[in-house]
């Protein structure tokens, strides 16, 4: 049984203008211990599916289709049971870690909540297992560092802490969902290994949400990419990388900074996503394919698998 089963997942907002159709039909599936990233531009719908999966939604949201953790149905479930279930498995980490904190509590505080509530540890032994978990993530000088608020830690250091804290819990599937834009290069590159070694240690699964294919490489196994609240394209990280079948996979990876090009020619995808208002009836990315026809313009491409593992939505998939 897997960990995480998502099954034909929509989700849409009604608002004063009109139906946004953020997430169009996605499964995806989790496997105890293994790391998904889901790819795709901004506004392409990867929060609402985390939002969605977490029972975080926004009010004037909805979803329907069906999440299953550990083979049960946790869509639309009661706010109290799903905190319950939350809290045992799954920790979520976001992109803004400012947000996430409590600028008026100390950093000790704040951690060691978690561990007397959810792992019921004492006062003492929940300060010596943050003690040893801001360690596990660098944090110089931790044991007096503790002590301290928020705004007295850098933006990374507090990226940490909020990996920290979400490890802490033990969950079975950590989602982070942007969890190194705010961040320079050498932090995000330290976050990603200190997410790879906790999945090491723990044997958590993780889902790490991104705009950047740059950082997928060498810390997933598996990816997902989204496009207008739709899959196009997923597999192994490496096959994808190697090979990828889709036209919108392929702009995403010449995107990607490389040693040997110049980064001032960088081809980003010309034209802009579609407008999740306004879906087109054809292939979602029709307007910005060099290879689109007619057909595409007309008939929504399926998500076909055409090797193990591997699947693509592409009238004219690339060889
Ligand atoms: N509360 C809301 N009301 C209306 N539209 C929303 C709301 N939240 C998100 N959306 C829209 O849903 C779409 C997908 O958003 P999101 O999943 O956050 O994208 P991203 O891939 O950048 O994480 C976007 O078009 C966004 O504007
Ligand atoms: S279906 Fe057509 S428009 Fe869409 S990605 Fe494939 S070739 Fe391009
Ligand atoms: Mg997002």
């Amino acid at each position: 049984m897997p960990l995480l089963r998502v099954r034909n997942l929509r989700v849409r907002f009604e608002t004063a203008d009109g139906t946004v159709n953020a997430v169009n039909g996605v499964d995806l599936g989790v496997e105890a211990g293994q790391s998904i990233a889901v790819v795709g531009e901004s506004g392409s719908g990867k929060s609402q599916i985390m939002f969605a999966i977490m029972g975080l939604l926004a009010r004037n949201g909805s979803a329907s289709g069906s999440v299953e953790l550990e083979g049960r149905e946790v869509l639309n479930l009661a706010e109290e049971e799903l905190n319950r279930i939350r809290s045992r498995h799954i920790a979520m980490v976001f992109q803004d870690p400012m947000t996430a904190l409590n600028p008026y509590l100390r950093i000790s505080d704040q951690m060691t909540e978690v561990l007397t509530v959810h792992r019921r540890m004492s006062r003492r032994e929940a300060r010596e297992e943050a003690i040893r978990m801001l360690e596990a993530m660098d944090i110089p000088d931790a044991r007096s560092r503790i002590g301290q608020f928020p705004h007295e830690y850098s933006g990374g250091m507090r990226q940490r802490v909020l990996v920290a804290m979400a490890l802490l819990c033990r969950p079975r599937l950590l989602i982070a969902d942007e969890p190194t834009t705010a961040l320079d290069v050498t932090v995000q590159q330290q976050i990603m290994r200190l997410l790879s070694e906790a999945r090491a240690e723990q044997g958590t699964a993780l889902i790490l949400v991104t705009h950047d294919v740059g950082v997928v490489a060498g810390h997933c196994d598996e990816m997902v990419v989204l496009y207008g609240g739709r899959i196009m394209e997923s597999g192994p990280v490496k096959a994808v990388f190697a090979a990828p079948r889709h036209p919108y996979t392929r702009g995403l990876l010449n995107a990607v900074p490389r040693l040997d090009r110049d980064d001032e020619d960088l081809p980003a995808i010309p034209g802009d996503p579609p407008d999740a208002q306004r879906l087109p009836a054809g292939c979602p990315f029709a307007q910005r394919c060099p290879r689109a026809d007619e057909r595409c313009r007309r008939v929504l491409p399926a998500l076909e698998s055409f090797a193990p593992g591997r699947a693509a939505a592409c009238h004219h998939p690339l060889a």
